[in-house]
Parts: structure tokens; C-alpha cells; sequence
């Protein structure tokens, strides 16, 4: 936008200049964004998806489309590949809840890019840090874009509804299962990758959610029967806590899974409230999904909520102490919690309010950096902590506050769609063709080994020290 020439004196020009500026500012200096009516949520959110756009590289010539600057173990930045997923499907949220189309096309470009070979998410790039939960988070924005009903792709492409089938597909292939700890997904899906002995919340949980949401949306019953039956493992491993639904990290499988470590990531917890909100859907309102979402949720709300503000429980309290993943985590949290208020509308008078009060403080803290409304992750203490504390550059951060305020216009919005009100095709045989996953282009490094997805940068990040026991490969 160009400022208006100078006119009669420079005291008016240097005014009027002013004067522009600041009206393109959404905040006030030092205030944080206003979030008090649907027009002020709007006007924030299109700021702050802005912001975060200017992240991303993937639209630029030369670069790659779809991914954050990453991944770490090549020194390219701070993202692994998952985290351009999650982000995509941050903007399918976006838009679907604001209206604004200004991104669409950047996410379907970056969407498509990444689908790999057969359409499945397991892009030969990324071998060496596929986890099942990395492509998991991919089928998850390829399923809420068909659930958002948002445009689909040229029909020479591979359709949202396919792909999300296509990453369910390959997880529940022969290959993927194998009768260490009674079943159960393993974190890495080559065999190679460290952490293939890990089995994890985070990729059951995924595959579990992508099963819930596909039998809602198909009406198949077989997608039902494996997520009931992902999360009945959950519960049996004890991943989640029979007295206190806490929701628990991962075991390995050498050990039968019983070494828990019991650090409690927020988005472990969503992500099964999330699943357990659509099966409860998809059954009509079954006692037993209704009461996993019930302690489910008080779980969350106990643990991950304190004061009715988000709250990275295992590294929040110490500085430095999340990782770039772990920082992006709030963001999954409050969308996914505002789409279960559509699902089981009565959970809508427990879980808005705190989304409010959530999303208040993250817009609170909005006011570092040149232009006075840079985002960063300490939204209970109510300012602005330099994303640089964190060794990250801010790209989390940044997702999470624009998930939190666009969130808060999820009661205009339409509940997800299902076949008989979507535009999605799908394709019931989608990832039949794949194979495991293809080998990498160039070599596999020790590096890229040693940086093998999520998990890992526990141990890169310092982690080791507090949690000896998450010890992964050998
Ligand atoms: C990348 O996308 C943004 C947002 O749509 C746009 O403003 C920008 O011009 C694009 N850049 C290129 C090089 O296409
Ligand atoms: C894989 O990496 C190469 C080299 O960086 C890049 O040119 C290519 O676009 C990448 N492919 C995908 C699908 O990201
Ligand atoms: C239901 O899904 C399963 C698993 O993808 C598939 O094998 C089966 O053909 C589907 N059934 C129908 C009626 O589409
Ligand atoms: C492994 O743990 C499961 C429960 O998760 C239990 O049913 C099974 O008996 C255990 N197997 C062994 C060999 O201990
Ligand atoms: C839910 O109810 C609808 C309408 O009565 C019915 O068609 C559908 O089969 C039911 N779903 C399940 C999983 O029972
Ligand atoms: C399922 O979701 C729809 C759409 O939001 C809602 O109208 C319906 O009441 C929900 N079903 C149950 C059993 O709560
Ligand atoms: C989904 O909807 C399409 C178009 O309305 C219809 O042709 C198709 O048969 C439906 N599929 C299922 C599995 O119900």
C-alpha cells in the first residue's frame, strides 16, 4: 500500500504519513491485539496470518513449497517437515472461519507438493524423520480441508478426501502392525529411523483421529473399528491414566512398553478429545464416547489450563525448555477444542469460555519486535518474551496465537462435513498401492538419523538432562 504523496507542507505530509501507518497497524503499540467482537477477531486474525506468512519461504522461487525453513538437522532452519503440515492446516482453519481466501492458493501449492510419489505424505525428502505422526499431521490438513469444505485441487490432483485416506490407509497396512505391547503404532515408520522401537501417543493418536473422522465423514464402519481399536490400546498400555485421564508420552517396545514416560504433551490429549468428540458424533451420542470426551476434556482443562490460559505443562515453567515443536503445540489445542463444541454441542458452555480468556492473554502478549505486535509463547504471564529465548525464530508461536484468535469465531461457523454435504472425493483404495517408504535421494546422513522427527529434539534441545529415561534407538 503507498502512502499518499506529499502535499502542501511536510508537517501535514510527515501527519497524514502518521496517520497511514498507524491505521494499518491493528494494535496499538505495547496494547495486543483486540479480540473483543467478531469484526476485532477478524481484523486480528487477517494481521496475524499475515505474520506468520512471512515465515514461510515455500511460495518464493527456489524454494520448497509446503515446509517451514528446516529442517534443523540440515541447518536449513528451525522446522522439521510436519510443522509446514500443521501450518497448512492452520490456514484451511483460517480461512474457513474468517472468509478470507488471501492464502488458499499458497496452501493448496504447498499441500500438493508435499503428497510424495503415491499420494500418501511420505515424501522421499523426509524419510529419515517420517514418523507416523509427521505424515499423520499431513492427512489431518488434507481431512480438515475436506471437512472445511475447502476448494479442491485441480481434478488431475490428488483430492483432500483421498489423501487423508491414502495416510490412513498406509497406517493401518500389515506393515505398520506387529504384536510388540499387544499392538499399537510404532513412532518412525522405517525401520531404520531412531525411535522405531518407540511406541508413541502422539502417532496412535493421529491415526486414531484420522479413523474417527473418516468414519464420520465415509460413514464406514471399518474406519470406526480402528480408531475404537487404537484407542482401546492407548487405554490398556496405560498410555492414558485410568484414574486421571492424564495422557501420557510413549513407551518402547523392548520394555513391552511398560517404561512410560509420563511427560504430558497438551496436544496428546487434544488430539484423542478431538477423535473421541467425532466417534461420539458418528455413533449418535455412544455412553462410551461421551464419557471419554467428558474426562477427557476435565483432564485438559485441569491440567493444560490453568487460570483458563493455555499452558505447555512438561516445559512451559523453565525458559528455554520447549522445543520448536512443543511450541506450536497451544495452536492444535484451541482449534481442535472449538471443533469439538460442534460435535458435542453441550460441551460448547464448558469449553468457549476458556477458549476466550486463552485466546484474550495470547493476544495480550502480542507487542514485541519492530512492529510492536510480534507474538511469542508465555501468554500467562501477559508479555511478550522474545521467541529468541526459545533458540526458535517464532513460527510456532506465531500459529499458535492466530489458531487461538480465529478459533473464537468457531460458533458462526458450520459444523465439519460429511459426504452428504462436502465436495471432497475421495478414493477407497488411495495408499493401496504404496510400499514402505521410499528411499531417500540423496544418502541418508548419521545426522539425518539422529534427527528423526518430534521426539528427537527432546534430546537435541537439551531434554536429556531432565528426562534421562527418553532414551530412543539405540
Ligand atoms: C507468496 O504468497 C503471499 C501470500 O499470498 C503473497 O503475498 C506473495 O506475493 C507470494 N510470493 C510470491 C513470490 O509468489
Ligand atoms: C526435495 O528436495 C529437493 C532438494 O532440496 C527439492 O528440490 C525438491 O523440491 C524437494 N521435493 C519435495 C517434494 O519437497
Ligand atoms: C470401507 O473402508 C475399507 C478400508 O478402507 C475398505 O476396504 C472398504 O472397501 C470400504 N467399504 C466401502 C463400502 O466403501
Ligand atoms: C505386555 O503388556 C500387555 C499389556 O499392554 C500384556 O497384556 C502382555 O501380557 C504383556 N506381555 C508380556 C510378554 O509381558
Ligand atoms: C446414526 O443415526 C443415523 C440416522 O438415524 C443412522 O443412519 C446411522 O446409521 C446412525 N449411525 C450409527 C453409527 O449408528
Ligand atoms: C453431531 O454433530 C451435529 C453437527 O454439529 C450436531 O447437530 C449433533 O447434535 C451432533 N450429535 C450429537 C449426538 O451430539
Ligand atoms: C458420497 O456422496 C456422493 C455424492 O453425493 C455419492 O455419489 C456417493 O455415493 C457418496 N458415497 C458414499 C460412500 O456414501
Amino acid at each position: 500500500m503507498a502512502l499518499s504523496p506529499p502535499s502542501n507542507s511536510p508537517a501535514r505530509w510527515l501527519l497524514s504519513a502518521l496517520l497511514a501507518t498507524s491505521s494499518l497497524l491493528p494494535v496499538a503499540q505495547g496494547q495486543g491485539y483486540k479480540v473483543g467482537t467478531p469484526d476485532e477477531i477478524r481484523e486480528s486474525a487477517r494481521t496475524l496470518a499475515y505474520d506468520l506468512m512471512l515465515f514461510y519461504k515455500g511460495n518464493q522461487s527456489g524454494e520448497i513449497p509446503g515446509i517451514l525453513p528446516g529442517p534443523p538437522t540440515e541447518h536449513k532452519g528451525d522446522y522439521y517437515w510436519w510443522e509446514g503440515g500443521a501450518m497448512m492446516g492452520t490456514y484451511v482453519d483460517y480461512w474457513f472461519l474468517t472468509g478470507d481466501p488471501s492464502y488458499n492458493h499458497v496452501v493448496t501449492e504447498g499441500m500438493l507438493h508435499q503428497v510424495g510419489p503415491n499420494a500418501d505424505y511420505m515424501p522421499p525428502n523426509h524419510t529419515a524423520s517420517l514418523g507416523n505422526d509427521d505424515q499423520g499431521f499431513w492427512g489431518m490438513s488434507a481431512m480438515l480441508a475436506a471437512e472445511n469444505k475447502f476448494p479442491n485441487p485441480p481434478e488431475d490432483k490428488p483430492q483432500w478426501l483421498a489423501l487423508a485416506q491414502a495416510v490412513f490407509h498406509t497406517q493401518a497396512a500389515p506393515d505398520r502392525h506387529d504384536g510388540t505391547c499387544n499392538g499399537g503404532l510404532r513412532w518412525q515408520v522405517p525401520p531404520t529411523n531412531a525411535g522405531y522401537n518407540y511406541k508413541n501417543t502422539i502417532a496412535n493418536a493421529c491415526f486414531f483421529n484420522l479413523g474417527a473422522r473418516l468414519a464420520r465423514y465415509t460413514e464406514n464402519q471399518t474406519y470406526a473399528d480402528w480408531a475404537s481399536k487404537t484407542f482401546q490400546w492407548l487405554w490398556d498400555v496405560g498410555y492414558i491414566d485410568h484414574e486421571s485421564w492424564k495422557v501420557y508420552d510413549g513407551g518402547h517396545v523392548e520394555h513391552n512398553c511398560t517404561d512410560i514416560n509420563k511427560a504430558q504433551f497438551s496436544y496428546n490429549a487434544a488430539l484423542l478429545l478431538h477423535g473421541s468428540a467425532f466417534m461420539y458424533n458418528y455413533t449418535n451420542g455412544s455412553e462410551i464416547w461421551r464419557e471419554r470426551v467428558d474426562k477427557l476434556l476435565e483432564g485438559i482443562l485441569r491440567d493444560f489450563f490453568p487460570d483458563g490460559v493455555a499452558f505447555e505443562l512438561p516445559c512451559e515453567g523453565r525458559k528455554g525448555a520447549c522445543t520448536a515443536d512443543m511450541l506450536s503445540f497451544k495452536g492444535y489445542v484451541h482449534r481442535w477444542m472449538a471443533v469439538v463444541t460442534k460435535l458435542v454441542p453441550d460441551t460448547a458452555g464448558t469449553i468457549l469460555p476458556v477458549l476466550r480468556t486463552s485466546a484474550e492473554a495470547a493476544a495480550r502478549q502480542c507487542t514485541g519486535g519492530d512492529t510492536g505486535r510480534r507474538c511469542g509463547f508465555y501468554w500467562s504471564e501477559g508479555v511478550f518474551v522474545d521467541p529468541a529465548v526459545d533458540k526458535t525464530s517464532g513460527a510456532g508461536e506465531a500459529m499458535s496465537v492466530l489458531a487461538a484468535v480465529s478459533s473464537l469465531l468457531i460458533d458462526e461457523a458450520p459444523p465439519p462435513a460429511t459426504n452428504a454435504t462436502g465436495i471432497s472425493r475421495g478414493d477407497p483404495n488411495a495408499g493401496s498401492r504404496s510400499r514402505g517408504p521410499s528411499e531417500p535421494l540423496a544418502p541418508i546422513t548419521t545426522a539425518d538419523r539422529a534427527g528423526a522427527g518430534i521426539l528427537t529434539m527432546l534430546i537435541l534441545g537439551g531434554f536429556i538432562g531432565t528426562w534421562s529415561w527418553m532414551s530412543i534407538g539405540d
